[in-house]
This record gives C-alpha cells, structure tokens and sequence, in this order.
C-alpha cells in the first residue's frame, strides 16, 4: 500500500493506494475518526459490485451503515439528490460523530462531498473513488459540486476529505471506455508538470492501459502526487491549480456544443489538449520537436472523431459563452515544453478558429 499526504493544515489528509485492502479500510478510519454512523453513497452500478464488501469491512470496525444508492449518471449530481441524502442521513439519526463516504465515480464523490459539506454545517467525508478519473483527479483536492439546471457545477465547495481509498482492483469492471476516459487526465499531469512521468508513460502505455498492477500503481500514485502539489500551493483555486484546466477550455467547448451527450469528459480533454499542442505550435511557444513528440503520442492513444453534425461556429459559440460568463478574458493553458505550461491570455479567435476547423473536418493526426 502507497500513502501520499496532503498537507494542508488542519485539513490535511492520506491518500492510500492499493490493491485487495478494503478490509484495512475500518483500521485506517479509525485513525481519523471514531466509530459511529456513516452514510454510505453509491450508484446503481457500483453499489452491486462493492457495496457488500465495504458495508462487511466497516460492520467489523464498529461502524453503522446505510446505505442509499443513486441512478448512475450526471443528472444525480443534483440539488434533489442533496436534499435525499440529508433526509436518508437525519432518518438515520446520523450526528456530528457521523460521516458521509462516496463509493463511486466523480458524480458520487462530488455530490456525497457537497452534501457533507453543508448536512449539520460539515461532516466528516470519505472518498472511495471507482473511476480511473476519480482517482487521479476527482477525489483529489476538495472540489465538491453538484449542478444547476442553467450549467454544471455551478453550486459548490471547497471541502477536503478526512481519507481518500484508492483501491485499484475495482478499475477491473470499469467500462473500457471510461477508463480511457480518465487516462486523458493521467496524460495531463504529464504534460503540464512532469516530463519525466510522461517519458514513463510512452515508455509503459501498454502495459498502463492492459492494467498491469505496477505500472497502475505507479502512474495513479505519481498522478495524486502531482495533483496535491498544485492543490497545497492553491487550494482556493486563485492561480496555479489554473493550470490543471489545460485541454479544458476548448474540451469543454466541445462538450457543451454537443448538449454533454457524445463525449465523456476525458475524451473532450483529449481533444482539447491535442488542439492546445497545435494552438501552442502555431503561436511559436511550443518547439516543433516537442511538438512532434507529442502528436506522435497522441496518434498512439487515438481521438475521437466529432459527431459529424456539429459545426466550428457551434463550438465557437460554447467557447465565447463560456468566456462571458466567467467575465473575465479567456485564459488559455498552453504547453512551452513537455512538463511545463503557462497562462496565456493573449490568444484570440482567430489563432483557435483553423485548429477547431482542422480537427472538426478531417482530423489532427
Ligand atoms: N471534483 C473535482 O475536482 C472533479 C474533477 C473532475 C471531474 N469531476 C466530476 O466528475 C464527474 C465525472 O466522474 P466520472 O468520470 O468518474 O463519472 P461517473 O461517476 O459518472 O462514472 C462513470 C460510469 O462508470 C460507472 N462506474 C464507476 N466505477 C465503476 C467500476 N469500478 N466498475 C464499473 N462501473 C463503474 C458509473 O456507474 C458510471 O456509469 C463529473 O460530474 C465531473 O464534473 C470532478
Ligand atoms: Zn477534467
């Protein structure tokens, strides 16, 4: 089992990464808190598969659980969803000695955080990640959100974790799909902060994505890593944590253009990095070598075509939606080199429009 800390003060706390430990889970938690009720949030999915064998490992550390169990999906990181989990927890009698622990993917582990941000003004929370990109990214840091009928995650907090279990067989069941979804994050760190891990990761993709349990435990841990460097310099998200958007702006474009229901995220990052390499390229911040070895990366991994209805000026119009309502000039992250990235706010439409038209109409590889 790998431990990485994250310092944050009083809020500090462990990440634990391994393999089979779900029965050490109880012995881990009571060094935090002490035994009492916990509210135990999980999807329709996930719940099934694991639910049993973490409701058995807390039973034997004196816990008392119940449990409430979610329709898999974005629509339940909702405010009604909050007001059942309060509701499931005050039934239960759940108190200040309580705690609220997310079994799930991102949508779990936003909510269940959310909800125990606000349930008796903060309860202690758990995240139990089952999704590579709960692992590497979502678990990590403190944001918990849920969304609004007019945009996502627009009702939140910045709530830390009391631990984090990162418990990889459960990626085993993970839809293949999703798990590629959430290498697009691992890809990132690499890109943005550390040129050494993304040698590693041309090195071992193979055996990354064909779950070798060393190279797993290796590129999850370095991702935590990396992830709590950034959230201990900024945890409020005031400047650096910024950098962890990169891909981010033109992804999110592309999935709010296409109404969130063809891309997973990480497949829209994905994109949005790989039109962020080119962007940097023709901007001449990003050297032809380095940009060269990261397109030959990328063509390894593959992209995903666009939906052919969609159209440039769509995705032009997400973009400059976006950039009102944050009201502010539209920040990109762009690559110098592999392993470092800046914040550029001089780059305009005009350099973006050709890249997005390349990538809509043909492709970038
Ligand atoms: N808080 C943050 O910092 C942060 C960062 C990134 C993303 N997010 C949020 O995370 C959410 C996306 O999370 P996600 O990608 O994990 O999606 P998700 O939670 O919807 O999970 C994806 C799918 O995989 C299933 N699943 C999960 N674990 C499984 C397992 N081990 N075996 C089989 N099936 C499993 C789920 O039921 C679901 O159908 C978004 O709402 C996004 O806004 C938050
Ligand atoms: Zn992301």
């Amino acid at each position: 089992m790998r431990v990485v800390q994250v310092p944050l003060e009083d809020r500090s706390y462990p990440i634990y990464i391994g393999k089979n430990m779900f029965s050490d889970l109880g012995r881990a938690l009571l060094e935090k808190v002490k035994p009492g009720q916990v509210l135990l949030v999980s999807d329709e999915n996930v719940f099934p598969l694991y639910g049993g064998r973490l409701i058995e490992a807390l039973d034997n550390s004196g816990f008392t659980v119940t449990p409430v169990v979610i329709p898999a999906g974005e629509e339940s990181k909702s405010l009604a969803w909050v007001e059942t989990l309060y509701t499931r927890a005050l039934e239960a009698g759940l108190d200040r000695s309580g705690l609220f622990m997310a079994l799930g993917g991102g949508v779990v582990g936003d909510l269940t955080g959310f909800a125990a941000a606000t349930y008796l003004r903060g309860i202690p929370f758990v995240q139990i990640p089952t999704t590579l990109l709960g692992q590497v990214d979502s678990s990590v840091g403190g944001k918990v959100a849920v969304n609004h009928t007019l945009g996502k995650n627009l009702i939140g907090a910045f709530y830390q974790p009391k631990l984090v279990w990162v418990e990889l067989s459960v990626l085993e069941t993970l839809p293949e799909r999703e798990f590629l979804a959430g290498a697009a994050e691992v890809i990132k760190y690499g890109i943005i902060m550390d040129e050494a891990f993304f040698s590693y990761l041309e090195e071992n993709w193979q055996a990354f994505i064909a779950k070798d349990p060393e190279v797993m435990a290796e590129v999850i841990a370095v991702c935590c890593e990396l992830k709590t460097r950034v959230v201990v310099e900024d945890e409020r998200e005031a400047g650096l944590r910024g950098i962890l958007n990169f891909g981010h702006t033109l992804g999110h474009a592309l999935e709010a253009a296409t109404s969130y229901s063809f891309y997973l995220h990480g497949e829209a990052v994905l994109a949005g990095m790989q039109m962020a390499v080119y962007i940097a390229e023709n901007k001449g911040v990003l050297a032809s070598a380095e940009a060269a070895r990261l397109k030959a990366f990328f063509s390894r991994i593959g992209l995903k075509q666009p939906p052919a209805t969609i159209s440039t000026e769509q995705v032009m119009a997400a973009l400059r939606f976006d950039k009102k309502r944050e009201g502010e000039t539209m920040v990109f992250v762009l690559p110098q080199q592999i392993g470092q990235v800046a914040f550029y706010r001089d780059v305009d439409y005009s350099s973006i429009e050709p890249v997005l038209n390349k990538y809509l109409k043909t492709s970038l590889d």
